[in-house]
């Protein structure tokens, strides 16, 4: 994925698009670039390989690059390597189009050999400039206007994009297209802006348009006007973003994910105030907002949870709580699998597909394909408007606030609430959980807040135990049920800022192989939440003790003996135990955190991820 950012007003561009930018680098790192145009004049264009700063020394920050006309692009490169050559913007011959692109043209090969044959040559190996140089081609051909060359381009390709096009005989204007890739419009005083996210834009704007799939936009200081694929103009809501610009900032902490971390009390409680209401009977939960009826809720047959990364680890997590406390069958796929699967959805079935971005190309895959089956679709989405939130039948939105950090924390925090709040209420619909019941599983849950800062205080003693285990080769997390989802996201936090080497482990599966990898010291996370499968899982540790494994435990306060055969102890507050993964990630979390940075890595860009990943 790419981050995308475009402005024209009467303000220098160049600056505010490397700002822009920079709230956008954690979609895409590895190299940045930006075209400018000064009136009627050729675009400057300037790229550089590396992060953003080497593009902002390049250019003074923006300074040495006139024009209040422009277009940027922060590259995480899927066609061709991370070079000056392939950063974007890329441009037909003779600045004539000049173009960004976030996404992936899957023919781009078969138009790229047509264009060789009519005359046109390539500068790049992206799959963007492909793209560029198709536009080019139906607006010479054809002589038609930029909205009906990029819709005969929208026809011929495929894959997903959103694209940010300047024509030179079109001076103070940018177009705009999109299909499965994210991309906001913003307005303000005569400046008119572009962005695959809101934080790039949110210091200068709060008012939005959320453009549609299959849709372009023409942009100029005057405002946007939309365009359906047939070059009708269409009319577009214009939406306020609520959200604290502070909430896209550090704030003072050194990494997004620090300060993510933190946030989860306040997520948490946003998300759950969010449904959760007070009647005659006690506390309630109400999907009103999702338009969700009873009736609705009582026919679900089964529940397919589909998702990626960590979302799908909620779901691990999420059908333990399901099958309890509703007791309803659930399956959950990884998004990659289901779409490419004979799935023999049950028409009465749910799909529940979750993410954060709510751009993942699977999970949108997936959801479209629970669709054309006819089974209802349920979306548990952070971000507002995105994709899968628009196209799902019913959609819970999780209040975390914007995650900028590439490993999730909050959201992952928020969308296991959302399935606890989704299991009460399908439990207490069907008559499994009275009022009583349901009153006092809010009331846990109003209390988890309070449980992670308590969580959080203890981070000192995380450090310390990171700091010792920094230089690890391999590490591995082991836990039953519940404890197995949450050793799941755990093991991935590990792994994907600290680049350490771990696997999550079913415990009962260990000496069907695994267990041959434990050697003298090799750290094992032992998490013990569960008390019906505690000692089966002490038991576990026990055996990979005995081969030489340095164990760490994760466990409920209370469970003291499990001193005598663990080497190192967390322990969480006592909750009810359907929600101890909301308690028991937090210091898993904060172990991955502080193995990353004592290794002196960059926490909130990892090396080769992206936040959200737009292409399969
Ligand atoms: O935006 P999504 O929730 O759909 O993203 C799914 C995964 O890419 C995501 O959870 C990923 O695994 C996390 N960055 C891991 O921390």
């Amino acid at each position: 994925m790419c981050g995308i950012v475009g402005c024209i007003g009467s303000k220098p561009a160049a600056p505010m698009l490397l700002d822009g930018l920079s709230k956008l680098e954690y979609r895409g790192y590895d190299s940045a670039g930006i075209a400018v145009r000064d009136g009627e004049g050729d675009p400057v264009v300037v790229k550089a390989k590396g992060r953003l700063k080497v593009l902002e020394e390049k250019t003074n920050n923006g300074h040495s690059v006139p024009g209040s006309c422009g277009i940027g692009h922060t590259r995480w490169a899927t066609h061709g390597e991370p070079s000056e050559r392939n950063a974007h913007p890329h441009m037909s011959e003779d600045y004539f189009v000049v173009g960004v692109h976030n996404g992936i043209i899957e023919n781009y090969q078969e138009l790229r050999d047509k264009l060789i044959r009519k005359g046109y040559q390539f500068e790049s190996e992206t799959d963007t400039e492909v793209a560029i140089k198709t536009i080019d081609y139906y607006y010479k051909k054809y002589q038609m206007g930029p909205i009906d060359a990029i819709a005969k381009t929208m026809v011929r390709v495929r894959g997903s994009y959103a694209l940010a096009v300047m024509f030179k005989e079109y001076p103070g204007e940018i177009y705009v297209a999109r299909k499965d890739s994210p991309m906001i419009i913003g307005v303000e005083d005569g400046e008119t802006y572009v962005a695959s996210d809101v934080p790039a834009i949110l210091k200068y704007t709060r008012n939005v348009y959320y453009i549609g799939n299959l849709e372009m936009a023409r942009l100029t200081t005057e405002g946007a006007t939309f365009y359906n694929l047939d070059g009708d103009v269409i009319e577009k809501p214009l939406t306020e973003i609520k959200w604290d610009a502070e909430a896209a900032e550090k704030g003072g902490y050194e990494h997004f994910m620090m300060k993510e971390i933190h946030e989860q009390p306040k997520a948490i409680a946003d998300t759950i105030a969010s449904v959760a209401r007070k009647g005659d009977q006690g506390k309630y939960i109400d999907l009103e907002t999702l338009e969700l009826p009873e009736e609705v809720i009582k026919d679900i047959s089964r529940i397919y949870i589909v998702a990626c990364g960590s979302a799908y680890h909620v779901g691990i997590a999420a059908q333990y709580v399901f099958e309890d406390l509703a007791e309803i069958p659930v399956t959950v796929d990884l998004a990659s699998e289901f779409r490419y699967r004979k799935l023999l959805l049950d028409p009465n079935g749910l799909v529940v597909i979750i993410s954060q971005s709510g751009e993942t190309a699977d999970s949108l895959a997936a959801l479209r394909i629970a669709k054309e089956s006819g089974v209802r679709t349920l979306a548990v989405v952070n971000v507002i408007g995105s994709s899968i939130a628009r196209e799902a039948d019913h959609v819970f939105y999780t209040l975390a606030g914007p995650e900028i950090a590439v490993a999730t924390t909050k959201a992952y925090s928020t969308q296991l609430i959302a399935s606890y709040l989704l299991a009460i209420q399908f439990g207490h619909v069907k008559g499994l959980l009275d009022a009583a019941r349901v009153d006092e599983l809010i009331t846990e849950m109003e209390t988890l807040p309070d449980k992670i800062e308590k969580v959080i205080d203890d981070k000192d003693r995380l450090q310390w135990f990171a700091a010792k285990f920094a230089n690890e080769k391999d590490i591995f997390f082991l836990g039953r049920g519940i404890d197995y989802a949450i050793s799941m996201e755990g093991s991935l936090k590990m792994k994907e800022i600290s680049y350490v080497h771990s696997e999550a482990y079913a415990a009962g599966e260990l000496k069907h192989g695994t267990i041959s990898l434990i050697e003298d010291g090799t750290l094992v996370v032992g998490v013990c939440t569960q008390s019906d499968l505690y000692e089966k899982t002490v038991s576990n540790m026990v055996e990979v003790k005995s081969r030489g494994a340095y164990l760490m435990g994760l466990t409920s306060y209370g469970n003291y003996n499990i001193e005598d055969s663990a080497d190192f102890v967390v322990y969480i507050p006592k909750t009810d135990e359907h929600f101890a993964a909301s308690l028991a990630v937090v210091p898993l979390q904060l172990l991955g955190y502080y193995v990353a940075v004592t290794r002196g890595l960059d926490v909130d860009k990892p090396r080769n991820l992206a936040k959200s990943v737009t292409v399969e």
